[in-house]
């Protein structure tokens, strides 16, 4: 039977309007249950935790935006729909028509609201950038699998602010007011060390559900975590499919000359916001590279930074 989901939250308008919010960013954020959210979206978020259901085989994309999650999208797609479509053929191949962010639903975001992805049959392969606390319990107690995506927290920081400036019609941020509120925690879906250490403590306790990658580890090397990635989800290659080169096939796919020349990801894009934002997909490929942070960031900055990582995920384990 199909699931009713209300669309009632037990938060109205008028508490929203009470929670503590910031301006600085391309939009307003506002700080709902210690994480940072855009304003505009914090309604459809808190429906989350409630009226989301996940099931035991759903394979969930979790992400520190700006970490790779457009990347992580198309190899996770490419990897499981291997079988239903020819790598080059440009007329079927959905990855070369259109962009990876709107072939995996954000869960309680656009293209993802609750009610469509209860029509979504079995498994699911669904993403979000919701820190694990604004996602339901239900998630570890079922088992859901979880492939977390992280990054360098400089890089991070790098990629977020040139992002912004990307999809604001108006007002940019200069990178001294950015780095200022990144620092204090206050940047989309941040603090950015809460987000990283609940999946990290998450994979720790659940190390065969949940793997944690960072993004360093894909530019490295990207066949290792293809091949890596499709025995997690449950698909590995065959041994006839390693030899036919079908794992290096969809890194090459998903890799970044490869999407990012594609007319979709040069010339589409999408409306946020009432139109306060617009997201042109090629900015969400912007270099690609790890360690831009020195060709923007003084070296003072980046010890800053560097120390703040240091203290707060010190004896977590989880290092940068
Ligand atoms: P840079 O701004 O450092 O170039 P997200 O998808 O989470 O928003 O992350 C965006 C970052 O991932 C950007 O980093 C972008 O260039 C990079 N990226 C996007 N697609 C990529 C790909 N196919 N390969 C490598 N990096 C990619």
């Amino acid at each position: 039977l199909p699931v009713a989901i209300s669309s009632k939250t037990n938060h109205d308008d008028n508490s929203i309007a009470t929670l503590p919010t910031r301006e600085g960013w391309s939009t307003p954020l506002t700080l709902y249950n210690n994480c940072w959210l855009r304003s505009h979206m914090v309604a459809k978020f808190m429906r989350v935790k409630e009226n989301f259901k996940p099931r035991h085989d759903d394979v969930i994309l979790a992400t520190h935006p700006k970490s790779g999650t457009t990347w992580l999208k198309a190899l996770a797609f490419a990897i499981v729909n291997r079988s239903s479509y020819e790598f080059d053929d440009a007329d079927h191949h959905p990855l070369l028509t259109q962009n990876p962010q709107t072939l995996v639903p954000f869960i309680g975001a656009q293209g993802g609201n609750l009610e469509y992805l209860e029509t979504l049959p079995s498994p699911r392969l669904l993403a979000t950038h919701l820190p694990l606390s604004l996602l339901p319990s239900t998630i570890t107690t079922l088992g859901c699998r979880i492939v977390y995506l992280c990054r360098e927290p400089k890089d991070a920081f790098i990629s977020r602010w040139h992002f912004d400036n990307k999809i604001t019609q108006g007002v940019k941020i200069d990178l001294d007011t950015a780095f200022t509120m990144f620092f204090e925690g206050c940047s989309p879906f941040g603090p950015f060390w809460d987000h990283y250490l609940q999946y990290w403590k998450e994979s720790l306790q659940r190390p065969r559900e949940v793997l944690f990658l960072r993004y360093e580890e894909i530019v490295f090397d990207p066949l290792k975590v293809v091949r890596d990635l499709a025995g997690f989800i449950g698909v590995p290659f065959t041994e006839e499919e390693e030899k036919s080169g079908v794992d290096q096939e969809v890194v090459r796919l998903c890799g970044f000359k490869a999407l990012s020349n594609l007319d979709i990801n040069r010339n589409g894009g999408t409306e946020r916001a009432e139109g306060k934002i617009f997201i042109g997909y090629s900015a969400l490929f912007r270099q690609g590279k790890t360690g831009d942070w020195v060709n923007h960031m003084s070296k003072e900055m980046g010890e800053k930074l560097d120390r703040l990582v240091e203290d707060k995920f010190k004896g977590s384990g989880l290092k940068f």
